[in-house]
């Protein structure tokens, strides 16, 4: 039995509903089940749980070989921060892994110096794994770059919508974007290859583009003249200092944009693809897919 914990997320959902597909028995675990009857219609057991509640966990855990865990709440506030959720709530998640016999947990990391990071969520996902890593319990600790499918909405959807977008920051730094599909196919592989076990596996999509050229690609795709406005660095490091005690989550995102934009983001994983025969979705492909899908 395979547990994907946040089996209604972007990621998450293409995983668990993969697995399935390819013959695994899986438990998706999420918050509120009833919500996602696309998951159950899919043949997928949901089970009720939260990273905030550990005897959910266990529960969750019991008979499970594998633990898949892509829930995070980067842009989470109060009660469900970033803090409760990818720091103590992942801490339980691998207690209960541990105490209920799991043999590999496969946690998605984010890529970057997060061990130094001032953004709390990436410091968070470095604590995790060094969490995990001292459990005992075999892992495989995936580091991809910005999802293709994340920016795609926050840039391409305003472009291909209202013809105007915000860019955090210059834009101007490459970027190695993976499409979500191409991350989820290394997890179902992780799954299965124990070559891939008690590793830090770091991933990037084809190329390296920055967030302007993703602009322009989008508007060229979409046949638009879009009407670009930068918000300045100086700008969101006084935002994030302003709005992170009121709201972490906008913190994050801020903090996240910002490193985005000014530290290296460029991974290739060209010859882990070809080793294991991951054919992967370049910009452009992603790009197509999306404006065709509108028309
Ligand atoms: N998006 C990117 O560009 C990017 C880049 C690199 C790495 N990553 C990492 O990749 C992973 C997947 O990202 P994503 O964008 O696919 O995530 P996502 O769509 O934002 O999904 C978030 C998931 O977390 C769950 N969740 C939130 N709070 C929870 C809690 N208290 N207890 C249990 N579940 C909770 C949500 O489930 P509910 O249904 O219960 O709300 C949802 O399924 C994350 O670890 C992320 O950090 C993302």
């Amino acid at each position: 039995m395979i547990l994907v914990v946040g089996a209604s997320g972007l990621l998450g959902s293409k995983v668990a509903t993969a697995l399935k597909e390819r013959g695994f028995e899986v438990r998706g675990l999420c918050r509120n089940p009833a919500k996602h009857p696309e998951l159950a219609e899919k043949g997928l057991e949901l089970v009720q749980g939260d990273l905030r509640q550990p005897d959910s966990l266990v529960k969750a855990c019991k008979g499970v070989k594998t633990v898949v865990a892509t829930a995070n709440a980067v842009m989470g506030n109060g009660d469900n921060s970033s803090k409760k959720v990818d720091l103590d709530g992942y801490r339980a998640l691998i207690d209960a892994a541990k105490k209920e016999g799991v043999a590999h947990f496969i946690f998605i990391s984010i890529s970057g110096d997060i061990a130094n990071s001032p953004v709390d969520f990436a410091r968070h996902k470095y604590a995790t794994e060094e969490y995990l890593k001292a459990s005992g319990i075999d892992y495989t600790i995936i580091r991809p770059q910005a999802y293709m499918e994340t920016w795609g909405t926050v840039v391409g959807d305003s472009i291909l919508k209202k013809g105007k977008t915000l860019v955090f920051g210059r834009g101007d730094n490459p970027v190695s974007f993976i499409s979500a599909e191409d991350v989820k196919e290394f997890i179902v592989l992780a799954v299965n290859e124990p070559t891939l076990r008690n590793k830090i596996i770091e991933l990037g999509g084809p190329g390296s583009f920055t967030v302007n050229e993703l602009v322009e690609k989008f508007a060229r795709a979409g046949g638009k003249s879009p009407k670009v406005t930068h918000l300045p660095l100086p700008v969101l490091r006084l935002m994030r200092l302003v709005v992170k005690p009121l709201k972490p989550g906008i913190g994050n995102i801020i903090g996240l944009s910002i490193m985005l934009d000014t530290t290296p983001s460029v991974t290739d994983s060209s010859e882990l693809a070809n080793q294991y025969k991951v054919k992967q979705t370049t910009l452009d492909q992603f790009i197509e897919q999306k404006v065709n899908s509108r028309v």
